[in-house]
């Protein structure tokens, strides 16, 4: 004969305080112990309650639900406690952090961030121009006449007939002299596009940085100045410096700006070509045609003009042997430079 009902209540309700000190997995075991569906010590007293004499089943019926109650209560209050410390100690404040890679700039960007912030020392702003472009702006009004081989040289992707892809900053050149009055000290990175193979020298899409001052009394010593500044700024303090002769149709005179090769100091290697100087911008001061096609008077005002190429000086700065690994967007590659 199993035990008085009176009794088995009283040995569940023992068991019960348990409840209390269980860890989760003896909680889910008391639970299943006590009020499991099938199997339940309480369940079954419960179930049984139809069959008992009247008597019984009230005084019985009473406390039996009475300590379901307790139970599902004290299950209850026990899982709360301990999701709580669950929470409390999955915080370790004494565990290093997780570094998450943040992205970086491009290490054409940062060459180019670099150059405009050492010309705005010296009182350039840094502008922008469209990259779709027309013949007008791209050639004509920069003195470039579209038989011109100048015109040809530039290898041009053409959108439709009279636009294209920008194939140097220049045009904006002739745009910023259109939209604001001299003074002008301009600095304008921008891509430019060139039927170009893509070889480790040449990219068919590529930065240039364009600088333009215009002003009353501007000579060619002002732009040598600027750009020693610059040299001197941006590579070693000593960098050795040269202005070699050269031809733009929109600057006259014009000049090519070379500095010692940073890779052999002057040695000779296969980045100079054994010449021991690396070309950094083509440059010149502002012809006069130029002026006129876009509204400036050239009796009253003179400028100066260079462009130059921040790819290639990102190529020197680093020794990367090849212009494609620049625009591969290799990851393993691209991280090496972040800052
Ligand atoms: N636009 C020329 C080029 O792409 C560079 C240049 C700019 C030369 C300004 C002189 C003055 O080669």
């Amino acid at each position: 004969m199993a035990p008085p009902l009176q009794d088995q209540l009283a040995a569940i309700a023992a068991r019960a305080a348990d409840i209390a000190n269980a860890d989760a997995r003896q909680l889910d075991d008391l639970k299943t112990e006590l009020l499991g569906r099938k199997a339940g010590a309480l369940t079954a007293i419960l179930r049984s309650l139809p069959t008992l004499p009247p008597d019984d089943r009230r005084s019985v019926g009473q406390r039996a639900n009475a300590l379901r109650r307790d139970i599902e209560a004290a299950i209850e209050a026990r899982h709360e406690a301990l999701a709580e410390t669950g929470r409390a100690h999955s915080v370790d404040p004494t565990m290093p952090g997780r570094a998450r890679w943040r992205g970086a700039l491009h290490p054409v960007t940062q060459v180019v961030d670099e150059i405009c912030e050492i010309f705005r020392e010296l009182g350039f702003a840094r502008v922008v121009g469209p990259e779709a472009e027309t013949e007008a702006y791209n050639f004509t009004k920069l003195n470039i006449p579209l038989d011109h081989p100048a015109a040809d040289m530039h290898d041009t992707f053409y959108l439709a007939p009279g636009i294209l892809l920008r194939t140097h900053t220049s045009p904006v050149q002739a745009r910023v002299m259109e939209h604001y009055l001299p003074p002008i000290r301009v600095v304008v990175p921008g891509l430019c596009y060139r039927r170009d193979p893509f070889d480790p020298s040449h990219a068919p899409v590529f930065e240039q940085i364009e600088g333009l001052v215009v002003d009353e009394g501007v000579s060619f010593v002002d732009f040598k100045a600027a750009i020693d500044y610059f040299v001197h700024r941006f590579f070693a303090r000593d960098t050795p410096v040269r202005f070699r002769p050269s031809y733009f149709p929109f600057t006259e005179p014009s000049a090519e700006v070379d500095v010692q090769c940073q890779i052999c100091r002057g040695a000779g290697c296969p980045t100079c070509k054994q010449t021991g100087w690396m070309e950094i911008m083509g440059s010149g001061m502002v012809h006069p045609a130029v002026f006129e096609a876009c509204g400036v008077d050239a009796e009253r005002f003179t400028g100066y003009a260079f462009g130059m190429g921040p790819g290639r000086i990102a190529l020197v700065r680093h020794g990367i042997p090849d212009i494609r690994m620049l625009y591969q967007n290799d990851m393993r590659f691209l991280e090496q430079f972040a800052e």
